[in-house]
């Protein structure tokens, strides 16, 4: 098979005719693309699941899973792959449906080969064109990053423009999403663009402070209000005066106290504990949570009344893998950061690492990511190249897979603890091989920490507690 050096350009061709895709891959191939093929939708859509190809070419009719939806398939897990739709005669409207939901181009069936290949060419060179257009305007504007936030998908611009707008109010704000989606970043950057910015931003982690003390940490003490209040102290809400008090985790705060957040935001007064005074504070509230607050509502954990006064203005923060075009930006900020602070000259990432990256399902978000972009940073030492082997999770998803398909059960059964055990013990052995002895490596292969592993070969006779 032949291919570019440098640049491996793989393209998916689905058609359940054996010698239409035989001539069009001998095409393609002559023009030094690498061609995999499937006969079927359903095998495509496998295929899609394992590799981000960069052009998938699809017939719209085919058994088993029709043509559509293995193009929304491949545009959600890999916004920028290009797909070409080849339509029988006749079937004009289908195709056209198709680019609306994002298909590249279509080709009505006979066409001339030439022709194909030309608009394979014609897409992989826009699509070059539009992603360092993209690169280039964020990096020399900065105009797609607020504060810090990155990102240029539509989810985030409207965050921006919300942002923008409801910096300039007092509203309370209600900001919800998955763990690591960057609410509070969102929450700073609301009170940094806003009138408040030079008073305090003043935050509060509702899930870290045990109940009985998130009473006396929101609103204070007076002197002698309980056994070791030697002293008067101002809570949170007085030290935000003017500026922001951030309620962090907001869901999961006990529900006595809700009843009184719930006054304070009516009354915008409060007392401290233990003290008959009325003490005034005018903090702008940004409340954030990572659970469904309607639900907490409906099972009774969560104060109906206090769900209304929060949702005042709600910004709703999208988990990464739905707006995955913004994954190379981020994946380009973090990389600049992390060389920049570890003192080290600026690395690439492989387009076949991005893909992979665009591809992954970052269930802990842009946290995750930006943790795997440090990783990979830190552990590629002099290599300026950093490819899908510095990001060992994000590889791991298909192989993991793999690992998984020939576990059966037998009728008399298995002996559950040995086994996994086991298998424990040959993942531990594996990954030091790999890691050539280095424990830190091979910990990280196996995203465990470094002490963990320790622990483990201890465990298993292979650690003397060094
Ligand atoms: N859009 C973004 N651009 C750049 N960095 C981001 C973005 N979103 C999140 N981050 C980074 O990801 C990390 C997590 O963000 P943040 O603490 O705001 O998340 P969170 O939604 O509050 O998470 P949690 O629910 O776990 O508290 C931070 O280091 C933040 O800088
Ligand atoms: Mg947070």
């Amino acid at each position: 098979m032949a291919s570019i050096p440098g640049e491996e350009i793989r393209i998916l061709l689905v058609d359940d005719e054996p010698y239409v895709r035989e001539i069009i891959r001998q095409g393609l191939e002559d023009a030094n693309y690498k061609v995999e093929e499937a006969g079927d939708g359903k095998v495509a859509l496998e295929m899609i699941r394992q590799h981000a190809y960069d052009v998938i070419i699809t017939d719209l009719r085919l058994p088993g899973v029709p043509g559509e939806k293995i193009l929304q398939e491949a545009l959600s897990i890999f916004p920028e792959t290009i797909v070409i739709i080849m339509t029988g005669f006749g079937n004009i409207q289908t195709a056209v449906d198709a680019i609306r939901m994002g298909a590249y181009d279509y080709l009505p069936k006979p066409f001339q080969l030439d022709e194909m290949v030309m608009r394979v060419k014609k897409g992989l060179h826009e699509r070059r064109l539009k992603s360092e257009n993209t690169l280039l305007r964020s990096e020399l504007q900065g105009k797609y990053q607020f504060s810090n936030l990155i990102g240029n998908s539509s989810a985030m611009q409207q965050i921006y423009s919300v942002v923008s707008m409801v910096a300039q109010k007092t509203s309370t704000i209600l900001i919800t999403g998955e763990t690591g989606t960057g609410k509070e970043l969102i929450a700073r950057a609301i009170h940094y663009n806003g009138p408040r910015k030079d008073n305090p931003f003043v935050g509060v982690n509702c899930g870290a402070i045990p109940s009985s003390l998130l009473e006396d940490e929101l609103f204070g003490h007076v002197k002698g209000a309980f056994t070791g209040a030697h002293q008067h102290r101002i809570g949170r809400f007085e030290q935000a005066n003017n500026g922001t008090l951030f309620l962090d985790e907001a869901g999961t705060m006990p529900l006595d106290l809700q009843v009184k957040l719930l006054r304070v935001l009516q009354e915008k007064e409060f007392q401290r504990v233990g003290g008959t005074t009325t003490v005034k504070a005018d903090a702008r509230i940004i409340a954030a949570t990572n659970m469904d607050l309607l639900d907490r509502v409906r099972k009774g954990e969560f104060r109906e009344d206090l769900y209304y006064r929060l949702n005042v203005i709600p910004i709703r923060v999208m988990p990464l893998r739905q707006r995955r075009e913004d994954v190379p930006l981020i994946v380009t900020h973090f990389v600049k950061k992390y060389c920049a602070e570890q003192n080290l000259p600026l690395k690439r990432v492989s387009h076949e690492a991005i893909k992979a990256l665009v591809g992954f399902e970052w269930p802990g978000n842009v946290r995750q990511l930006e943790n795997a972009v440090e990783m990979a940073v830190a552990l590629s030492g002099d290599r300026q190249l950093l490819d899908l082997v510095d990001f060992p999770m994000v590889g791991a998803t298909a192989g993991e897979e793999s690992l998984f398909q020939n576990i059966e059960i037998p009728e008399e059964g298995i002996h559950f603890n040995s086994l996994v055990e086991e298998l424990e013990r040959r993942l531990i052995l594996q990954s030091l091989q790999l890691a050539a002895g280095n424990k830190r490596r091979a910990a990280s292969l196996l995203h465990l920490k470094r002490t963990t592993l320790v622990e483990k070969l201890k465990r298993m006779g292979l650690e003397n507690g060094s």
